[in-house]
This record gives structure tokens, C-alpha cells and sequence, in this order.
């Protein structure tokens, strides 16, 4: 029995802040923007708009492109860093609005690698038989923890959500997930407050994301390089079976070396960065949903997704579209 995706789907908010825009508001430049990081603008929530709003219009859209309806679920997985409420999880309050009652539904939280977590968690419940039909999402409002005076991380992140319908097929299907951590790099990208620990732990600094992007970005080039030979060693698989590169859009210069790294020519890559910023766990389900609505994904093809991110965490799945 394999996992196999059904339906993809996506949203973004509808407020756009351009690099322009951000040059009003901390000393940066939209050529610095552009040239270090490959972004040009990024979508934000709306004042009261939350995580499981945009969760829902992914959701639904997902299951419309599946065929299925909300009753034909029975797990539900949200992956997220930025959830509605500390309790019930964001998992929870979507089930309500598609007003489901029953399946399981929890939170999964791995930062930026939150999607693949989620999606590697979907498939050993569907291999086990556990279920049929899951909803795995991954959906952020990572800008109501930006820290709007930091240039070092204001440019970089960005809102939204992409949601998959998988469900349990003869036919493959995801081949294998990779899921890693190694929390001895937490304080490299943090939000150093919380509920257990206290948000004012930094007098008054705030609940905002705090990076050392330098180090992050050397850690994620060469985390990524070898999780791609870890998942093509596990399949049996050559660099150039992969048709398509699904990566996290953190930054463009480290999707590109892991393009490289792959042999993967730029146009087998899909590439959201530059539209979206860096969405977090909603980062490969949204640009996956680019890649199957404008027809470049087709059925049959092999998809390689991976992520890195805060914790760290790093994981992949190699699958079957
Ligand atoms: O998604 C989770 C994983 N996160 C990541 O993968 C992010 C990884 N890191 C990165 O993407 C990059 O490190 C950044 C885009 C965050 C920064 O790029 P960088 O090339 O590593 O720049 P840097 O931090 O080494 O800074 C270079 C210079 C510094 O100035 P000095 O010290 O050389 O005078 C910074 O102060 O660029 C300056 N700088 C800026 N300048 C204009 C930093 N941010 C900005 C900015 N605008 N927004």
C-alpha cells in the first residue's frame, strides 16, 4: 500500500509588500533583496486574518482538485509554526470549519521542514492502514513574528498556505520521506520566548524570529546536498531520474546549489522565492500547487522535496507524482 497525492492546493493572502515597500521601512534596497536572497515581494495576512483562514481556502481547494469531500477525510494534519491559538491546534480548528467530526487532527511542528514532517507522518498512517484520505497542510503567518525593524529577517518572510489530499493507492505514490533534527544549531534561528519558558525572557524583545543567516545559509547548502544523495541511495535511484526539484523557497542561491548539486537544469526546478519569500512550512505545498495548476507537474513524474529549517530540522520525500 502506498500514499499517493489526489489533489494540491494553495493561498496566499491578498496584501502584497513589494521590496519597495520594504525599503520605506528598514535601510535596504530591492537590488540587495533581489541579489542575496532572489525575492521580490512576499504576501501578508490581514489584520484578524489567521493561520487556519488560510489554511481553509488551501484546504478546500485541495479537495476540490482531489474530488473529494471534507466527510472522505480522516486525518488531518497542519503543519505550522505560527499557529491560531497555543490550544486547540490549528488542526482542530480547521476540522471544525470543514465541519468534520472525529478523525484525528493535530499539529506537526518542524519550522520550515513543518510540510515534509507532516507528509512523512501522513504516509506511515496510510501504509499502515490506519487511513485512507488525509489533508496535510502547511500554513504560516510567519509575518506576525517578524520582527518589522530587523533587516536582516523583515526581507525574507512571507505568508500563506498549500494543503495535499493523500490518500492510500496500489499504485506509488511517495517512495520515502527523510526526516532529521540536530538541536544543537536551536539558537542559530529562533523565536527565544514561549509559553513554558515566558515571552519576556529578552526584556521586552519580543516574540520575533532572531537568525544568524550567514551560518544558517552554510549549514542548509551542505544539510541539503546530503539529503538529496541519502534519498536517491534509499530508492535505488540516479540523479537524473528526478524530473522535478520541489525545495523549501528560503533563498534562491541555496535552491540553486542544491540544483547543482542534483544536475537539475534551472527549468526542472520550481520556483516560488521570488513571488512568495520564504512561507516556512507553507513554502513546498504552495509551490508544488504552482507547478500542478500551470501544468509543468504531470502524473508519473518522480518529484524530489526537501526543506531545512529552524530547529534545525531537514527532510525529503522522493515521490511518484
Ligand atoms: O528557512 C529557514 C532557513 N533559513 C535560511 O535558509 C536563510 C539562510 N540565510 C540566508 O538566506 C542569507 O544568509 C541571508 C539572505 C539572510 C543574508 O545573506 P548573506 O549573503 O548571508 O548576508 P550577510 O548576513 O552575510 O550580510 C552581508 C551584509 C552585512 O553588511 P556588512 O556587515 O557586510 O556591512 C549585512 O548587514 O549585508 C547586510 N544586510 C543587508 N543589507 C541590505 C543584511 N540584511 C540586509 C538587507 N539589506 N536586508
Amino acid at each position: 500500500m502506498y500514499s499517493r497525492i489526489t489533489g494540491t492546493g494553495g493561498y496566499l493572502p491578498d496584501k502584497v509588500l513589494t521590496n519597495h515597500d520594504l525599503e520605506q521601512m528598514v535601510e535596504t534596497s530591492d537590488a540587495w533583496i533581489r541579489d542575496r536572497t532572489g525575492i521580490e515581494k512576499r504576501h501578508i495576512a490581514a489584520e484578524g486574518q489567521t493561520t487556519c483562514d488560510l489554511a481553509e481556502h488551501a484546504a478546500r481547494r485541495a479537495l476540490e482538485a482531489a474530488g473529494r469531500a471534507a466527510s472522505d477525510i480522516d486525518l488531518i494534519i497542519v503543519a505550522t509554526t505560527t499557529p491560531d491559538r497555543i490550544f486547540p491546534s490549528t488542526a482542530c480548528l480547521l476540522q471544525q470549519r470543514l465541519d468534520i467530526h472525529g478523525c484525528a487532527a493535530f499539529d506537526v511542528q518542524a519550522v520550515c521542514t513543518g510540510f515534509v514532517y507532516a507528509l512523512g507522518v501522513a504516509d506511515k498512517f496510510i501504509r499502515t492502514g490506519t487511513s485512507k484520505c488525509a489533508l496535510v497542510i502547511g500554513a504560516e503567518t510567519l509575518s506576525r513574528i517578524v520582527d518589522w525593524t530587523d533587516r536582516g529577517t523583515c526581507v525574507l518572510f512571507g505568508d500563506g498556505a498549500g494543503a495535499v489530499i493523500l490518500e492510500a493507492s496500489e499504485e506509488p505514490g511517495i517512495l520515502s520521506t527523510h526526516l532529521h533534527a540536530d538541536g544543537s544549531f536551536e539558537s542559530l534561528l529562533t523565536v527565544n520566548a514561549g509559553v513554558s519558558q515566558g515571552y519576556d525572557v529578552l526584556q521586552g524583545a519580543g516574540a520575533f524570529i532572531q537568525m544568524k543567516g550567514n551560518e544558517v545559509f552554510k549549514v542548509a547548502v551542505n544539510t541539503l546536498g546530503r539529503i538529496v544523495d541519502e534519498t536517491l541511495a534509499a530508492n535505488g535511484m540516479k540523479k537524473s531520474d528526478v524530473d522535478w526539484l520541489i525545495p523549501h523557497q528560503a533563498n534562491i542561491r541555496i535552491i540553486q546549489a542544491t540544483a547543482r548539486k542534483l544536475k537539475l537544469p534551472t527549468d526542472h526546478v520550481v520556483i516560488t522565492v521570488d513571488q512568495h519569500g520564504n512561507t516556512s512550512a507553507a513554502s513546498v505545498p504552495l509551490a508544488l500547487d504552482v507547478a500542478v495548476r500551470d501544468g509543468r507537474i504531470k502524473r508519473g513524474e518522480i518529484l524530489l522535496m526537501e526543506a531545512f529549517g529552524g530547529g534545525f530540522t531537514w527532510g525529503s520525500a522522493l515521490l511518484k507524482y
